[in-house]
């Protein structure tokens, strides 16, 4: 894939890396020299300066090579899917609608009826001010790379989905992390995020509800984020992937795009209503001039977003309350099931609860690597887990409780443990 100027995809393997070649996404791997770009040694430094470099995605990587073989799903972050019938289902006419529908180009910006149903999701947010995406994926590669180059900063709050990270770093702009850790309970550190911002601080992107720990972030530290930012006049990217999957409704947070003309949110299609398959996202905000430089980036990328996608989207958007409902539903019933699982096994497990979202991180607490540990248990159970050395937390497990099987599958790795107490690990 080649981007505007020179700028080319080189994965370089992480130090230590436990993964193999055939593990590496499936565009071109390829070593930078002088061979590759003609004789000179100048044009090989120049296109080394130049070349785009971003780390392998340890966690899509993970996902690729267990998601379709193994049997049970332990570990995912979207909820429960549907078919396109019962999205059809949804609104009468829809099934006549969509067979009638033009598969030719749609608008760059995403198609007027879809950024119309999103638009109407926040306050005071009009469809001018959405930019459609071809997944959640792309918002977070072209907003970065539409607004950040070398001499940039950034703020990352870790441990955070992977591209948050890695799509920053291969800007080349300077990235710092903003961590959390178990040990406090996830809690956020403000006076540590204010002493990291720089006079060239661009943005500071969170998560909220959080990969991978499940939680929101409580108000007042979204309000101070968001007052740090302004001050600043720094762009607040906020990732709200699993906004409306908060286990009480009570804890949702405002948009941050309806609270800060210069924030962007992003949303998705894909968690907390559970189309992945869709490949369809967004982002708001009311700054239009961030919105122009995503659109210009966006025509180097995908142009439009794929016409099919765009009329599910809106559909299922026009109806959203019902997927968010039976989603709601499968997750409450699920936690208190997992949830006391770890009370049962507190020889093995301890974890901050979760209050959004279909997923949690919690601590394993046997000495034992826990790749090896997840390895095993997807090899002899067939149960996935994720294990977080994809998040750099080599302690912890991420699970997922957002599916309608959760129960078998939380048996079947329950069956795994009492057989394989070996491990550090005791019967229950
Ligand atoms: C926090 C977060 N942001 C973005 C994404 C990407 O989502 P999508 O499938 O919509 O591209 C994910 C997927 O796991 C995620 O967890």
């Amino acid at each position: 894939m080649t981007l505007p100027g020179t700028w080319r995809f080189v994965i370089i393997p992480r130090r230590g890396s436990q993964l193999h070649p055939w593990h590496v996404p499936s565009f071109p791997v390829k070593k930078l020299g002088a061979r590759q770009f003609g004789a000179g040694r100048r044009r090989a430094r120049l296109a080394r300066l130049s070349a785009m470099q971003i780390q392998p995605f340890r966690i899509e990587q993970y996902f690729g090579k267990y998601e379709f073989t193994a049997k049970y799903l332990l570990s995912s972050s979207d909820a429960e899917s549907r078919t396109v019938q019962e999205l059809l289902d949804l609104e009468p006419g829809s099934h006549e609608r969509l067979l009638k529908h033009w598969c030719g180009y749609t608008e760059s910006p995403g198609a007027p009826a879809l950024r119309e149903v999103i638009s109407g999701m926040y306050r005071g947010v009009r469809p001018e001010d959405v930019l459609v995406m071809a997944a959640t994926e792309e918002g977070i590669f072209v907003l970065y790379h539409a607004l950040l180059s070398p001499g940039d900063h950034v703020i990352v709050e870790t441990p955070c989905y992977e591209s948050a990270l890695e799509v920053a770093r291969s800007t080349g702009a300077r990235v710092s992390e903003w961590p959390r850790s178990e040990e406090n309970g996830w809690a956020h550190d403000l006076a540590a995020l204010e002493k990291l911002i720089q006079p060239n601080t661009k943005i500071i992107y969170v998560n909220t509800p959080h990969n991978p720990t499940g939680l929101v972030m409580p108000a007042s530290v979204f309000e101070q984020v968001r007052s740090l930012a302004a001050s600043r006049g720094v762009i607040f990217f906020c990732d709200e992937v699993y906004r409306e999957l908060e286990h009480d409704p009570a804890d949702r947070l405002p948009a941050a795009c309806e609270v800060y003309e210069r924030a962007v949110s992003l949303g998705s299609m894909s968690k907390t209503y559970g189309l992945p398959g869709l490949r369809l996202g967004w982002l708001v905000s009311k700054d239009a001039d961030i919105l122009r430089r995503c659109l210009e980036l966006k025509y180097y990328t995908t142009i439009c977003t794929s016409a099919p996608s765009e009329f599910l989207s809106a559909l299922a958007l026009r109806h959203r309350q019902v997927l968010v409902e039976r989603n709601r539903e499968i997750v409450l019933r699920n936690l208190p099931l997992l949830d006391s699982f770890f009370e049962r096994r507190s020889d093995l497990f301890e974890w901050v609860k979760p209050n959004a979202s279909p997923i949690g991180f919690v601590r394993y607490k046997p000495q034992r690597d826990v790749l090896s540990f997840c390895e095993d248990v997807v090899g002899n159970a067939g149960v996935l887990l994720l294990p977080g050395t994809v998040y750099d937390q080599p302690r912890h497990i991420r699970f997922g409780y957002g599916r309608r099987n959760m129960p078998e599958a939380l048996a079947q790795f329950s069956a795994y443990l009492s057989a394989h107490s070996g491990f550090g690990v005791t019967a229950p």
